[in-house]
This record gives structure tokens, sequence and C-alpha cells, in this order.
């Protein structure tokens, strides 16, 4: 069967959005508004799979809103909402979790890196993580999924999700006239040069809203004065840099604000290199400062203006509940006959 495309893609409200969740996503959330119909979720019962103010998380539900219309998405020509007034995400969660395996779960890296040592002692909500996002996704049947390289083996796990619904209710998918199969397998859309943004302080590790040091991350919230300082305290090697990629080898630092450089000016690595090769660090740094301060710098004023307007923000969300909850209540009501739900 063809399915329509729809792109659908999330963002969690915990705090610290970064220039990772930016360039490994949002970027990409903003440029497809022109080729696709879009809906882009806060998924906010994705953040209390771990310990959470309830009083801050309300703020990052509006604070992630604002960033996604400050970044340039369109509300109302696509649909921004948050997760939880949508119910037929956790309906198909539930029917996911009586079709995705254990064994399949058990291979996430992501949960072994959150849950860390004490893995008895994590929530069952982190372990099913994956589980919801796969419902996030195929509860509007959606077809591509731009995310940053992190999530990959997340969307693998919907793919197989949405693979096993099929193969295992063919008969009773084909009998309710849907033809080979229920649901598409989601393509991630991971693509161009930072769709794995590193930390500031260390190349070998992802910038992340839970690095306990604000330097190893450019926030959206932070102002010019931040971005400058942290971009001139951001760790380096003692080499020039190299006028062609090979050059970047074994050099994380370099290949991370390299990266950063080529996607905030949307030039490729080659380009930046060819550009800065032979050059200093201190150089390319100021370059850089200018670059993110130019970029980064109306986003983060815009992002704290619209987050102060609650009421703005909140009927945005109302809205884009209600036309979220009009694609999923049919796709799930579907679901509930394709399984053998008597309604
Ligand atoms: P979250 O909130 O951790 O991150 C949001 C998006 O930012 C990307 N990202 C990065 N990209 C490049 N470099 C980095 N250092 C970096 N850090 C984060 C993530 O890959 C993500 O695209 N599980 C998801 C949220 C989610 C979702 C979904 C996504 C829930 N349901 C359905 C897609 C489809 C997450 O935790 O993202």
């Amino acid at each position: 069967m063809a399915f329509k495309e729809l792109v659908f893609s999330g963002v969690q409200p915990t705090g610290n959005l970064h220039l990772g969740n930016y360039l490994g996503a949002i970027v990409k959330f903003v440029e497809l508004q022109d080729s696709h119909d879009c809906i882009y979720c806060v998924v906010d019962m994705h953040a209390i799979t771990q310990a959470h103010d309830p009083n801050q998380l309300i703020a990052n539900i509006r604070e992630v809103t604002a960033a996604f219309i400050a970044c340039g998405i369109d509300p109302k020509k696509h649909i921004v909402f948050n997760q939880s007034q949508v119910a037929e995400h956790a309906e198909l969660a539930w029917v996911f979790n009586c079709v995705a395996r254990i064994g399949w779960l058990n291979r996430m890296t992501q949960f072994k890196e959150k849950a860390g040592k004490d893995r008895e002692n994590a929530s069952i909500g982190l372990y099913d993580y994956p589980v919801l996002m796969a419902a996030d996704i195929l509860v509007y049947r959606a077809t591509h999924v731009p995310v940053g390289e992190d999530q990959k083996q997340h969307l693998e796990l919907s793919r197989d999700i949405a693979q096993k619904f099929n193969n295992d209710f063919a008969e009773s998918i084909a009998a309710h006239g849907f033809g080979e199969g229920f649901f598409p397998l989601p393509e991630p859309l991971i693509q161009g040069p930072a769709t794995r943004v590193m930390s500031l302080r260390d190349g070998t590790k992802k910038m992340s809203k839970s690095d306990a040091s604000d330097y190893s991350r450019i926030n959206l919230s932070d102002d010019a004065d931040a971005i400058a300082q942290k971009v001139r305290k951001a760790k380096t090697d003692p080499e020039p840099l190299p006028s062609e990629l090979p050059g970047l080898d074994k050099r994380p630092e370099a290949t991370n604000l390299v990266g950063i450089y080529a996607a905030l000016s949307g030039a490729t690595k080659d380009q930046v290199l060819a550009e800065f090769g032979g050059g200093q660090f201190s150089q390319f740094k100021a370059s850089l400062v200018d670059l993110a301060v130019a970029k980064l710098g109306p986003i983060g004023a815009e992002m704290k203006k619209l987050s102060a307007d609650h009421a703005y923000i909140d009927s945005v969300l109302r809205d884009g509940s209600a036309r979220a909850r009009a694609i999923a209540a049919p796709n799930m009501k579907a679901v509930k006959e394709i399984v053998g739900f008597l309604s």
C-alpha cells in the first residue's frame, strides 16, 4: 500500500534545549515544512520517565513550543502540540507493548545509558520509552521522521514494530480493507553535517541536556555573550585546521567545531575547510562566534519573548492537539478493529 508522505518528530521538554537539538533536528523540521505536511510534538509523556518537577515540566513544555516557533515552525500550516493531550498515543503504545518483544527492548543502548548502573530502579516507562515513541509516529501513520543520529536505533525499533503488526494481523488488516499493511515503515531522516553534535568540552561525548557543565553546550536560550564565551572556551587541539577532510581524523574537537560551522552556515565540511584550512583555531573560533551569534541570538530572544506569552503558547498547543487528535482518532479506531476489540 502506498502511504501519503507525512513527517512526524518530537522533542522532550526536559530543559536546556541546545545546539544539538537545533542542528540535529529542529533545523530539519523547519526545512521539511516546504515539502511536506508536518506534525511536531512536545513529548511530555516521555519527559516523566525520569524524576521531574511538575512546575518545571510545564515551563519546559512552553519553552520547547516557543523554540519550535522561534526557529521558524509555522503552527498554523503544520501541527504543533503536546503528546499528553492526544490520548491515542498512550492507547496505541499499549497495543504495541503486546507486539514488541522484550528481547528487542533489551538491546536499546539509550536505556542502558540512561538507567546506568542502577537498572533495577529505573522506571518501567524509561524501559518502554521506545515503544511509546513508535506509537507517537505510527498513530499518524507518518512516513518520515527527522531526528539526530542518537535516535537511529529507536527508529529501527519503530519499523520492526510496524512490520510485526502488519504481519501478525495481515488477515484482519486485509479483511478490514487496508490492503497489505496498515502501518508504513517510517523512514529516519538523519542528514547533514551535524547529526551528532558533540560536547564543547569533550569531542568524544554527545552534547546533552544533562551534562553537568553548562560550558559543554550552547543552549538555545543563551545570549550573545554566553554563546561567545562558550565557543571561545571550547576545547581544541594545538594543530592548525587542515585543508581537507582526512586531516580531521582522530581530531574529535576540531571535527565537531567544523561540523557546527558547516551546519550553521549551510555549507559542507569540505567547503569550511577550504575556507579556513591552514589557519589557527583562534581565527576560526572568532568567525564561529560571529556566525553562531548571528544565527542563534535572534532565536534565543524570540524564544524568551514567546515563552512568557502563556496565553499564546497554550492556544497554539490546544489548537494543535485538536488537529492531531482528528488524525489519530480514526487510525486508532481502525487499530482496535484490526486487533479484534468490540466497540
Ligand atoms: P530529545 O528530546 O532527546 O532530542 C530531540 C532531537 O534532538 C536530537 N539530538 C541531537 N542531534 C544531534 N546532536 C546532538 N547532540 C543531539 N542531541 C539530541 C535528537 O536526535 C532528537 O531528534 N526520543 C526523542 C523524542 C521523541 C521522538 C518521538 C522523536 C519521542 N517520540 C517520535 C521522533 C519521533 C528524544 O528523546 O529526543
